[in-house]
């Protein structure tokens, strides 16, 4: 009920606390929680920011536009919440790093789950265009054995900063999955990195614009890790000398994940094969934490 006394804050105060209030009816307790936390969030800002109804009304245009580019394939609200820093604060909150183990980063909006099983060392460019990189490593658990069998989960974007899934609906390229050895090594080829922009044609890109950043991501290949016995792990290895490291759009560097890119004229690999150009190797061993996923 709102209320005539008092001074104009106590007004706004008494506003919030109906809201609040209102949302108590909700049973689920989480959903009572979240909801009213939210809530009391919001009218804080709205207060503390002195919300004009014009600004109120951008916001309502903003959103609006950020529903109609939404499809299938583009997904604004996501890039919204990457850039908010709000996705990798998710991140954070739900997987704390775990000292010895590898630290998760954001998953982003290119991940398939129909990902084509590549045997250990193939190719998984599979066309992506690029430089040839060789990646390998070893998936182990935090107490440093060896995990036998994890399947890597490895998406990246080709030299022109493009995922396949960007191109047309059903191409896949740079994407693929495989199982790690009996001694939880595992190798493939793909295609080096590149920084690339996020979709920055929509509104979230006008709003980096008007806030004087960039859409740059620094070169990046997408992890996702699974094993029995273990938590699931979404990560990244980002390449070291990236000029994007420090100002990545959606804040999901963590100087742990960085590894070098070493170069090679062609000739020799270690795998046996003799590429024809020059080519590149990464190192990335992967350190799962025991448990299940909540
Ligand atoms: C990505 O790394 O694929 C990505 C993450 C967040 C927004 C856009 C792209
Ligand atoms: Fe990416």
């Amino acid at each position: 009920m709102s209320t005539d006394h008092g001074t104009a804050a106590d007004r706004e105060r008494a506003l919030t606390d109906e809201v609040v209030a209102g949302f108590g009816r909700a049973a689920a307790p989480r959903l009572r929680e979240v909801l009213q936390s939210l809530v009391r969030h919001l009218h804080a800002f709205t207060r503390e920011v002195r919300l004009t109804e014009r600004e109120w009304e951008t916001a309502i245009e903003f959103l609006t536009r950020a529903g109609h580019i939404t499809d299938d394939r583009r997904q604004e609200f996501i890039l919204l919440s990457d850039v908010l820093g709000l996705s990798m604060l998710t991140v954070a909150v739900n997987q704390p790093r775990t000292p010895g183990a590898t630290e998760a980063t954001v998953l982003g909006p290119f991940y398939t789950d129909d990902a084509p099983e590549i045997p250990l060392g193939g190719d998984l460019a599979r066309g992506a265009k690029g430089t040839p990189c060789f990646v390998s490593g070893q998936v182990r658990s935090l107490d440093g054995g060896p995990v036998d069998g994890a399947l890597l989960h490895v998406w990246g974007a080709d030299e022109d900063g493009f995922y396949d899934v960007q191109y047309s609906a059903g191409r896949s390229a740079g994407r693929g999955r495989l199982r790690t050895a009996p001694d939880g090594s595992y190798r493939f080829w793909t295609v080096l990195p590149t920084p690339y922009p996020i979709p920055h044609d929509g509104p979230v890109g006008d709003l980096l614009t008007a806030a004087g950043r960039g859409p740059m991501r620094p070169a990046h290949l997408h992890f996702k890790a699974t094993a029995p016995g273990h938590r699931t792990l979404v990560t990244h290895l980002f390449v070291a000398g990236d000029p994007h490291l420090a100002d990545d759009a959606v804040f999901g560097v963590r100087d742990s994940l960085v590894v070098e890119a070493e170069r090679h004229a062609a000739g020799p690999a270690p795998d046996g094969t003799h590429p024809h150009r020059p080519w590149t190797s990464m190192t990335f061993d992967l350190v799962l934490v025991p448990g299940t996923d909540t």
